[in-house]
């Protein structure tokens, strides 16, 4: 069984030519050079031939990013060694292993598509790479609990426990953290944030784009396993959890699964599924297909601090806009001292998540000049940040090389999640359509109904424009 303590010397990158490397991990390991923390060589593996192109093409998803055309680039450039070969031959660990020179400690990256990873953490075990390696998976761990434990086999018969980092990229966003530390660093809101003076927490991820060139993934996976069971759940987690005993990586995951295991299994009527029109022309996507690109969920914690809020959550492609946004709404106030109907929601807490903004906001009502106890709602601005400093790719990158895995899940937290998503899978409830551009099937509106309505994020910030 491999263990290792020291930081990583080699970053072996499965996947070298997919999508993910493009977009995120390249850029990421573009940063980390840029802060020194890039140690040996980067062994890029993948089927195609592009040994004499791959330099160009880590040069292009830089470019692609606004990075690199620096000395920085330079140096990444000069780590970088390819592998060309098919996963299932063993000659293809063994240039791996030359490749890697005398790089004692890799890290192997693991963003290959889900069906693919037995066979590279098989291969990785037989062939002597694993030792004093560490690696990274990336998300869907599994498809439900049973492939997940099967995935968890797998990997600890050729890994240690503390050597595997289950990636999920929300869980290294500085404005994912900062749910946490807005809570625990600030004591004016603990009183409040409690079944006594929350009505309900409304998640929203909402992306312009559809499947965006990734058909033939997305259609095999759909919303809840793309999104749901993993970023919107670990938010989910950072909004309600306690405060962890202790500064250790296991003491925050600790209680990130306990918030997990407090919700209950997505019963029928919980979850409204849609498609948008036009998904099924997409490449890669079956005729038929009735895959969700849509979800909107209601989410019962059973917990002393949650019990009877709902928590909501809504997370599609092709909507009105690009963004993601937490709502905590508070309840109305006791009385109704001015004669206006206060209807629960006047106050509230909202962060803006992103992509291009970040901020914390106060909801609340306040006096209108005049004669009148009359008011009117305005917002309060605690923060407006810049977005990302650091990439959360690089970020993470950085803490799987130095074992550190606070801030990646946990296998009983994957499972407790699946658990939790598991009744809604596989056609489970209808696909409704709904037209690109809209805010998904007129039937969501059930899943809010008693409630209140949806609150969907505006397209820009007005404090921001
Ligand atoms: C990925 C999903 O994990 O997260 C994508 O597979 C989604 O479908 C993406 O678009 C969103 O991430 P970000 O960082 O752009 O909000």
């Amino acid at each position: 069984m491999a263990t290792v303590s020291d930081r990583s010397d080699a970053i072996v990158l499965f996947g070298a030519t997919g999508d993910l490397a493009r977009r995120k991990i390249y850029p990421a390991l573009h940063g980390l050079e840029e802060h020194g923390l890039l140690d040996g060589p980067v062994v890029g593996v993948a089927r195609s031939d592009w040994s004499d192109e791959f330099a160009d093409r880590v040069r292009a998803s830089l470019r692609e990013r606004n990075r690199g055309g620096d000395d920085v680039e330079q140096r990444l450039l000069e780590r970088l060694r390819y592998v060309s070969g098919d996963y299932r031959d063993d000659s293809t660990f063994g240039r791996i292993r030359d490749a890697l020179g005398d790089a004692a400690r890799p890290l192997h990256y693991l963003a290959i598509p889900p069906a693919a990873f037995a066979t590279v953490i098989r291969g990785l075990g037989a062939h002597g790479c694993a030792d004093r390696a560490r690696v990274v998976v990336e998300k869907p761990f599994g498809r439900d609990v049973e492939s997940a434990r099967e995935l968890n086999r797998i990997l600890r018969g050729v890994f240690a426990e503390p050597a595997i980092f289950r990636i999920d990229h929300y869980l290294g966003k500085e404005a994912v953290q900062n749910l946490l530390y807005f809570r625990f660093a600030n004591s004016f809101l603990e009183p409040i944030w409690n079944r006594n003076y929350v009505h309900a927490v409304e998640i929203t991820m909402a992306e312009t784009f559809g499947v965006d060139g990734r058909g033939a993934f997305y259609d095999d996976v759909g919303a809840v396993r793309d999104v749901v069971q993993n970023h919107l759940l670990q938010t989910v987690a950072n909004l309600a959890m306690e405060p962890p005993a202790t500064q250790s990586a296991e003491a925050m995951r600790d209680e990130r699964a306990k918030v997990f295991r407090a919700i209950r299994p997505l019963g029928a009527g919980s979850i409204v599924r849609g498609q948008y029109t036009g998904y099924r022309d997409e490449d890669g996507v079956a005729a038929d297909s009735t895959v969700e690109t849509f979800a909107a969920m209601r989410l019962h914690i059973d917990s002393w601090r949650w019990e009877g809020v709902p928590f909501f959550i809504r997370a599609g492609k092709c909507m009105p806009v690009t963004a993601m946004e937490v709502l905590v709404e508070l309840c109305a106030p006791p009385q109704d001292v001015f004669g206006e109907s206060m209807r629960p929601g006047s106050n509230y807490v909202r962060f803006r998540l992103g992509p291009d903004q970040v901020a914390i906001a106060i909801g609340a009502r306040s006096k209108k000049a005049g004669a009148e106890f009359a008011g009117s709602p305005v917002e309060l601005y605690v923060s407006n940040q810049q977005p990302e400093q650091m990439d959360a790719y690089e970020r993470l990158i950085g803490d799987a090389m130095k074992g550190d895995s606070s801030l990646f899940a946990r296998q009983d937290g994957v499972e407790a999640a699946w658990r939790i998503v598991e009744p809604a899978l596989d056609g489970a409830s209808p696909v409704h359509p709904y037209e690109p551009g809209s805010w998904g099937p007129a039937e969501a509106d059930s899943i809010i109904a008693g409630t209140g309505e949806w609150n969907s994020p505006a397209a820009a910030d007005p404090r921001n424009t």
